[in-house]
């Protein structure tokens, strides 16, 4: 008898196994389906995240720009209209000068929370096909931003093009200025520097500083050369000022950014009426390098790349001199417009 209901039994088991595993999986697959098929809360729906959970546009913006991680595909339209995104015309501008340590206030302002950065030079103003393409162009290439976050770029060939005062208050007339200079000898020498190392790259040969900086004829300053002419701030600045008012401009001391960066870049907040948020946490000096590089957080930090803080050539002293009287004058009309002087020779 025992051995007949066994089989029944085992029967028994196999069936009611069966059904269990079968409703499981059933419930699996209904449960996925149904969570591809019918999101919980549909994206449209959902309220934009509390402020503090705002982090992904940070960390995306951070490397590339948000618009590069879109074109990617990293960032979705839908993340862009749920987090109210958007390409802001610059409310303040870099505009030079060139060597004067630009790219290394960029991206030290870009530390700031409430500062997004154009990670390229747009060179928008000063390139007359470029203005030709209209502002809207110029407006996609801007990084996306919260609408409370303010957009800085910096394309050090605005203060020495002539058109570009006039372009830039026809956009916005009120926009703020930034201007970082640098000893004007040190500058040009840094300006030839990069020129130098072009050539080198391209196997060419070059004059030395001394004969470009030096008419051979008359042995004045050559203020025909560009290097020379880009320091003569106060010609540049005097152009701008028949479009802007003085207060419009703030004036980096790009020596002391080199050497000592928070003060200066606590100055350039308050310019542009943000809270002081960058701290030395933000700046850290590295001595491989030989300059302060950036913190923006516990494990994301940068150094400026090997084209800046390149090793400049010895030049005669004597050219040094001859080129420091020269500016001198310049330099003293510049500290009298701006309210800002410098320790220059
Ligand atoms: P040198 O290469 O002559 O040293 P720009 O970005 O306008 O081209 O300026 C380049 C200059 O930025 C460099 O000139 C360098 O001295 C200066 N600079 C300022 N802060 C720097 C930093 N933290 N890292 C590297 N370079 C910096």
């Amino acid at each position: 008898m025992l051995f007949k209901q066994q089989p029944l039994l085992t029967q028994k088991l196999f069936v009611l196994g069966s059904l269990a595993i079968g409703s499981v999986l059933y419930l699996v697959a209904r449960v996925g389906t149904l969570d591809r098929l019918q999101p919980i809360c549909p994206i449209e729906r959902r309220l934009p995240p509390p402020e503090h959970e705002q982090i992904p546009l940070r960390t995306l913006q951070f490397k590339r720009g948000l618009l590069h991680e879109l074109r990617k595909g990293n960032a979705t339209k839908e993340q862009i209209r749920l987090h109210n995104l958007l390409q802001q015309l610059p409310q303040a501008i870099i505009i030079g000068v060139r060597k004067g340590g630009t790219r290394a206030l960029l991206e030290m302002l870009n530390l700031h929370p409430a500062v997004v950065k154009a990670s390229q030079e747009i060179h928008f103003f000063d390139n007359d096909q470029n203005y030709a393409r209209g502002i809207e162009w110029y407006r996609e290439k801007m990084p996306f931003s919260f609408p409370h976050q303010i957009t800085i770029e910096k394309s050090p060939a605005y203060f020495i093009t002539e058109e570009v005062p006039e372009r830039i208050f026809k956009m916005n007339s009120s926009i703020k200025l930034l201007v970082i200079v640098r000893e004007p000898t040190i500058r040009a020498v840094s300006d030839y520097t990069q020129v130098l190392e072009g050539k080198e790259r391209k196997n060419k040969t070059y004059h030395k500083f001394e004969k470009l900086a030096v008419d051979s004829g008359t042995c004045e300053v050559n203020t025909k050369y560009k290097a020379v002419r880009t320091s003569i701030y106060t010609k540049h600045l005097e152009r701008w000022l028949k479009y802007f008012p003085v207060d419009q401009f703030h004036i980096v001391d790009g020596d002391r950014l080199i050497a000592d960066p928070l003060p200066e870049l606590q100055l350039v907040e308050r310019f542009l009426n943000l809270p002081s948020r960058i701290s030395q946490y933000n700046l850290y000096f590295n001595a491989t390098r030989g300059f302060y590089c950036l913190r923006f957080n516990i494990v994301f930090n940068k150094c400026l790349a090997g084209s800046k803080g390149r090793t400049h050539p010895e030049v005669d002293p004597s050219v040094v001199t001859k080129l420091q009287k020269f500016f001198h004058p310049f330099n003293q009309k510049f500290f009298q417009i701006t309210g800002r002087a410098f320790n220059w020779p």
